[in-house]
């Protein structure tokens, strides 16, 4: 297994349409195994394929239990008895009426956070890494991770759907309970930091 580079806003990958996966195989479980490192090591809670370059439709998911509402990028502390779901061509075949407004985040948009508003639960089908349907039920944080994951294989991130008012960097602060406090900025300004940020990685 190994971790892979996780690709940043601003990178064509992350607005193609992801293809479907045709076939569940070795190569596509030693990827979503990869997948998972990748995401427990950032860490986070939900990684789709395209964030790692790979323009497939695959997501995996780890939220802990008692967590209700956080942000992709801050797992924080690490629930081992969390289940990690690896689902294969997912589709939200069912949503509620009734909404939440949570600050989201993105491992494709370090620091960035903002309030989205989506679907309080879903009902997901995809299938396993043995080729097998799944349904899944989901409130809460699954639900949220679950439907950013989604919404990537579409070429979609959380600044098209967010609050534009709301958009701020989590700026680490010792002296704040949450571990860092928020300071606002804008779209054009957080689209500009993680262009340099893609730059500076580029090889010279
Ligand atoms: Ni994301």
């Amino acid at each position: 297994m190994a971790v892979m580079k996780i690709r940043y806003c601003g990178d064509p990958v992350l607005r193609k349409k992801a293809k479907k996966v045709k076939q569940v195989d070795d190569d596509l479980r030693a990827l979503m195994a990869d997948m998972v490192e990748t995401m427990l090591e950032a860490p986070g809670v939900g990684l789709a394929a395209p964030q790692v370059g790979v323009s497939l439709r695959a997501i995996c998911v780890r939220v802990p239990e008692d967590r209700e509402a956080g942000d992709e990028g801050d797992a924080g502390d690490q629930d081992d008895e969390a289940p990690t779901w690896c689902l294969i061509n997912p589709v939200i075949i069912k949503s509620t009426k009734e909404t939440a407004e949570v600050y989201e985040g993105c491992l494709s948009l370090p620091s960035l956070t903002a309030v989205v508003e989506r679907p309080s639960e879903v009902v997901v089908q995809a299938y396993d890494l043995e080729g097998r349907e799944v349904t899944l039920e989901a409130a809460g944080l699954l639900a949220r991770a679950l439907q950013h994951e989604i919404d990537h294989l579409r070429g979609v991130l959380f600044i098209d759907r967010c609050d534009r008012d709301t958009l701020a960097w989590m700026v680490p602060d010792e002296s704040d309970e949450r571990g860092y406090h928020l300071d606002s900025t804008t779209l054009q300004e957080a689209l500009e930091r993680f262009e340099r940020l893609r730059q500076q990685e580029e090889p010279q």
